[in-house]
């Protein structure tokens, strides 16, 4: 009786939750991000503003230049505002300190980069490990998080490949399984298909919007190819320093 009972209960807890959704997970409010190149001030973003739901799979397209990158870097804490307010889950960037940041950038967002950006040194398996490393999970833990996100990017037999013995697609992969390995909230990818030809480049972000739907994810990525745009349930153009158009499925 008891043994039913608890294996009721186990099955029950096993059993995944769904996410609630949550409004406004990302907040940006006009913000404005300029560079001076000696005499030269460009405006990269001109008081920009868009809030993202949890979960949400938004694209972001635009001409070279057009600020895309510098949304993405800002949203991810990788830079700071001239003005404005970005909130993160309840917590607004520019009130955190360098602890709660770095923090904020290894626990709460996984990002993934057009030359991917994987240390050379280490195979996938290692690279794929490292996040777990640094938020001090347990062997064990890693391991088996390791295991179970090699198989979801289909590297299993690549895992003691070094990345210049992949290609640039398996790459990609790697650097995704990385992304997720902290179990982030939001996952940024600025470009992630942009070193890959077309075929590949397509399965790849297929992948990533895959996984971040099944890992119930936020992703925001950066692309070229309206084609790949499309994929996202939520599109937002970028002219000049601002967000232009903002189209929902
Ligand atoms: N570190 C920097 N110093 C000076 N200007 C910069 C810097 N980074 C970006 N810019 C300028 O800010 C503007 C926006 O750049 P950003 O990299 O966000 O564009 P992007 O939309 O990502 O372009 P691309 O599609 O070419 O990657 C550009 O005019 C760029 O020249
Ligand atoms: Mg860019």
């Amino acid at each position: 009786m008891i043994s039913s009972r608890k294996a009721k209960k186990s099955a029950k807890s096993e059993k995944k939750v769904k996410r609630k959704v949550i409004k406004n997970f990302i907040q940006v409010k006009n913000i404005t991000k300029n560079y001076s190149l000696g005499e030269v001030e460009v405006k990269a973003l001109d008081n920009v503003s868009v809030s993202i739901n949890r979960g949400e799979i938004v694209s972001i397209v635009g001409h070279s230049g057009s600020g895309k990158t510098t949304l993405l870097n800002l949203i991810g804490a990788l830079d700071y505002i001239d003005s404005g307010t970005i909130i993160i889950d309840g917590q607004d960037l520019s009130k955190m300190n360098d602890r709660e940041l770095s923090f904020l950038r290894r626990e709460t967002i996984g990002y993934v980069f057009q030359n991917f950006n994987l240390l050379e040194e280490i195979n996938a398996e290692k690279n794929i490990e490292m996040p777990l490393i640094l938020s001090k999970k347990l062997k064990e833990e890693r391991r088996a998080k390791v295991e179970k996100l090699l198989e979801s990017v289909g590297l299993l037999e690549r895992r003691n490949h070094k990345p210049d013995q992949l290609s640039g697609g398996e790459q990609q992969r790697v650097a995704i399984a990385r992304a997720l390995a902290n179990d982030p909230d939001i996952i940024l990818a600025d470009e992630p298909t942009g070193n890959l030809d077309s075929t590949t480049g397509e399965k790849i972000l297929k992948l990533l919007i895959d996984l971040s739907k099944e890992y119930e994810k936020t992703l925001v990525y950066v692309t070229h190819d309206k084609e790949q745009a499309t994929l996202a349930s939520r599109q937002l153009i970028m002219t000049d320093g601002v967000i232009a158009k903002d189209f929902s499925e």
